[in-house]
């Protein structure tokens, strides 16, 4: 059981932007050697979207507009702005900056944080530290990708799974103790950067035109290897995190994973003896979009009023790195 905090860190709102262009499998037919029945029986994915002609920031700051809109809140009263993404507008300034620009949330100070689809939960911890200790009231937390940046459209085992996408929360401060985040968990395994991972561009492989006839600039995995990584750590942690608190998957209301895969989902719940019902799963929609898929899924949940104050939500995911961790958040709201 983690200690008791100074302050609680609650989500008081939930929000997500998706670009409106759809690709469906039966697209990618045309382009690759693929087809929609390999794809959904593999993965899970029906359709994802698409981003033409903007960038991250865009659906970033899209985002923090809508969680200033149903807070109702002036962009000034925001004090910090973390964005996990992998797809940064540019090297730097970070893509942080640039929503805090965009927003005009000019008090604020802003980062990006960078590992990958496990993003969005470490982001969520981080955030959360300066809610508790007192030193800040509002945290904006998003995860936002245009993993379309990075895909290779001529390879069919990585270009079909994932998609463009934007979500976030924001964090405020509460008086009330036992609500918000209540514990998390984190882990790293560095020797894992071989199976996931985009060596071009960077200070290793500066971006040349060998390194772009090589597409280093393009995501690469070894799906195998990282599928079963995911669904043993995924469950681990999640199992982890609920044992410390003294908690059983079957006290949680709401079960929201990073979304992948659908059968790496359907292993961890399974590993987990998790009822479906109680597993949010929309990668049919909208694919892998890497820092989004958690705070998308959050915020597709609420809508559907799957979340009500007091329920126990916990959300888990793995990604590059190889990074994976587990957030338990007691709803407030
Ligand atoms: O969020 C970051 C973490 N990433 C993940 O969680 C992804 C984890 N991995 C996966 O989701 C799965 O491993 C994949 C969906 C990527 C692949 O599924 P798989 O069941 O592991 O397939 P595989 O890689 O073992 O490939 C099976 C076959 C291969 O053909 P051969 O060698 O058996 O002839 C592939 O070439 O499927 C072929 N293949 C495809 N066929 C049609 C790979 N991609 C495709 C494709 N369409 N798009």
């Amino acid at each position: 059981m983690a200690e008791p905090k100074r302050y609680g860190a609650i989500i008081t709102a939930v929000e997500r932007y998706l670009p409106d262009k759809i690709v469906t499998n039966h697209d990618f037919e045309q382009i690759l050697d693929t087809s929609d029945s390999w794809i959904r029986e593999r993965t899970g994915i029906v359709e994802r979207r698409l981003l033409e002609g903007k960038p991250t920031s865009f659906m970033a700051a899209q985002v923090a507009r809508r969680l200033l809109a149903r807070r109702q809140l002036d962009p000034a009263e925001v004090e910090l702005i973390i964005v996990a993404t992998i797809t940064p507008d540019m090297f730097f300034p970070s893509t942080a900056c640039l929503v805090q620009d965009q927003i005009g949330a000019g008090r604020a100070w802003a980062f990006d944080l960078s590992a990958a689809c496990s993003g969005f939960v470490y982001a969520l911890a981080t955030g959360a530290q300066f809610i508790e200790s007192g030193t800040h009231r509002r945290v904006m937390v998003i995860g936002a990708d245009k993993m379309s940046a990075i895909m290779d459209m001529q390879d069919r085992s990585t270009c079909v799974l994932f998609g463009d996408g934007a979500g976030g929360v924001l964090l405020e401060r509460s008086a009330e103790s036992g609500m918000g985040m209540l514990d998390f968990e984190m882990h790293v395994d560095g020797s894992g950067c071989e199976y996931l991972h985009m060596k071009g561009g960077g200070s290793l492989v500066p971006a040349s035109h060998e390194s772009v006839d090589q597409r280093l600039h393009y995501i690469r995995q070894e799906g195998r290897a990282v599928f079963k990584f995911a669904v043993i750590r995924m469950a681990q942690v999640s199992l982890s995190l609920l044992a410390r608190n003294g908690l059983k998957p079957g006290d949680l209301a709401l079960f929201v994973p990073h979304q992948a895969n659908l059968r790496i989902i359907e292993a961890t719940a399974e590993r987990m003896h998790l009822a479906r019902d109680k597993v949010m799963v929309n990668i049919d929609r909208y694919a892998n979009t890497t820092g989004g898929t958690i705070p998308i899924a959050l915020s597709e949940a609420c809508e559907q009023g799957r979340l009500k104050r007091g329920d126990l939500l916990l959300m888990t995911a793995v990604g590059g790195g190889l990074t994976w961790g587990s957030a338990l958040f007691r709803w407030a709201v």
